[in-house]
């Protein structure tokens, strides 16, 4: 029998809760403040926390946090009051596993519950290993060297199993999809459908058929019922992409349907209940279409439960060179060996803009991949707007921005922080032979021991 610690300062949702909770057949603890919850989360074990966020003298996040020192295979929802958005969001970055919003569904509120308790059980005993290896798997095709995709991936492993609606926002190109995908597979929603609409790229009337369906003699053309992407992806995810060129008519209808999580197909008057996780990606700011009035701001909100942003590739430069490796990787037939870089193609690679991001990346690693000779990526292989880079190494090493004198090193130091980058970078071309790599650099091999210390051991 799983075991709840409940904690809740208002006595009567404390009662009404912990009753509920012992009708399903829990082991439920109460505590109606802070100072008991803490002495309770020290002393016994739970399978679940569920506590209030606003209660004083301590409060919520507070025990969230204890909770996630001391216990950190415990799940832990948190309770939280309508409209209190951002605190919920600040709990899941702290680990909660996922929030229920006051007033709750019991409904809502007990299926969070079992979730929460079917998560722990899986990560602790390790018992639903191949689904792990799967959704892992997904985790490792996105190439994350850069804390920021670092945090993307943080991001994605704690609200991928909630079934919160999250908003991916990003330039052109910088793996909205991608993650959206992860998310997805992620989920306890992994083995449905995870169908994507592109609402840029149909006219108004198709796109509401594609998204709600349509019943027969709804429109001209309209021969037979229709089921629509919602219902579809039922179980599973719907991804609504270019959510920022949706028709302000369609944007009200979406936002009945995130609300009451039923569709109405075009020309119907029956409704009908869907269970699809939305997830939305947008590379047009909503926030300025709000301002010009073209987005609504309530179904902002509601779409933006979690906002995760992805930064544009030149402002992650440190994932650039492991995600040209990784297309070289994908790109060469099995059983081949990926073609090398050499040193300028690489300076070159990273010192690029990028301005349409991974996907130009892609393409130009493509490219050169089709002009290489002799299994090697020179700069003149690469696509002419690339190889016209020039290459500044100070840039490379440090932002304009970060030149302040408090963080200025010695001439002497940022040489040899240079220096092991360019001794790094040919000994990975040469994939660690140092005698190559020394050949290459017209050093002896001694040097190149006594250059790079640590390797040497
Ligand atoms: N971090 C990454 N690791 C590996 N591949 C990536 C990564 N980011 C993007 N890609 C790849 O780059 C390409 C573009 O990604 P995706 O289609 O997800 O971008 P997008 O943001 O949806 O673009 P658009 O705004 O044009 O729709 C895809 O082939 C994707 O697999
Ligand atoms: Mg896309």
């Amino acid at each position: 029998m799983a075991k709840v610690l409940l904690i809740d300062d208002e006595p009567s949702i404390l009662s009404v809760l912990s009753t509920l909770l012992k009708a399903e057949g829990y082991d439920v603890v109460t505590a109606s403040g802070g100072e008991e919850a803490q002495k309770l989360i020290s002393d016994e074990e739970f399978d679940l926390m569920i506590s209030d966020i606003r209660m004083s003298p301590i409060n919520g996040m507070e025990l969230l946090k204890q909770a996630h020192n001391e216990k950190p295979a415990m799940s832990v929802i948190m309770l939280t009051a309508y409209g209190s958005v951002e605190t919920a969001i600040d709990a899941l970055k702290l680990g909660a596993f996922d929030y229920v919003t006051k007033p709750f569904k019991v409904d809502e509120l007990l299926i969070t519950v079992q979730r929460a308790l079917e998560y722990n059980k899986a990560i602790t005993e390790n018992a639903d290993l191949k689904a792990q290896l799967g959704t892992r798997y997904h985790l490792e095709s996105i190439v994350a060297e850069s804390p920021a995709m670092q945090n993307v991936c943080d991001m994605i492993r704690r609200v991928g199993p909630t079934d919160t609606t999250i908003l991916v926002y990003g330039e052109s190109g910088t793996g909205k999809e991608l993650v959206a995908k992860a998310i997805h597979a992620y989920s306890r929603r992994k083995e449905k459908q995870f169908l994507a609409v592109n609402c840029a790229a149909l006219p108004e009337p198709l796109l509401e058929s594609e998204m709600f369906g349509h019943v027969k003699g709804a429109f001209t053309g309209a021969a037979a019922d229709k089921e629509g992407l919602f219902e579809a992806a039922s179980g599973g995810t719907i991804l609504l992409d270019e959510i920022g060129s949706m028709p302000l008519s369609i944007q009200g209808k979406l936002l009945r349907v995130l609300q009451e999580k039923e569709v109405r197909r075009v020309g119907s008057n029956k409704n009908i209940p869907i269970d699809a996780r939305v997830l939305a990606a947008t590379n047009t700011p909503l926030e300025d279409l709000i301002k010009d009035g073209d987005f609504r701001e309530d179904l902002y909100y509601r779409l933006s439960v979690i906002p995760i942003e992805i930064k544009p590739l030149r402002e992650r430069r440190e994932d650039i060179l492991p995600l040209v490796y990784h297309v070289l990787r994908k790109e060469t037939p099995q059983g081949q060996t990926p073609p090398n870089i050499d040193a300028d193609a690489s300076a070159v690679l990273e010192s690029y803009s990028w301005p349409g991001n991974v996907r130009e990346l892609e393409n130009a690693v493509k490219h050169a991949m089709t002009f290489a000779r002799e299994e090697k990526i020179t700069r003149d292989v690469l696509p002419p707007k690339v190889a016209a880079t020039t290459v500044s190494t100070a840039s490379a090493t440090a932002g304009p921005g970060e030149i302040s004198a408090g963080r200025c090193k010695s001439l002497k130091a940022f040489l040899r922080e240079l220096e092991k980058e360019y001794l790094q970078q040919i000994l990975s071309n040469t994939g660690g032979d140092k005698e190559k790599a020394a050949k290459a650099l017209k050093i002896s091999l001694a040097t190149l021991y006594r250059k790079l210390p640590e390797e040497a051991e």
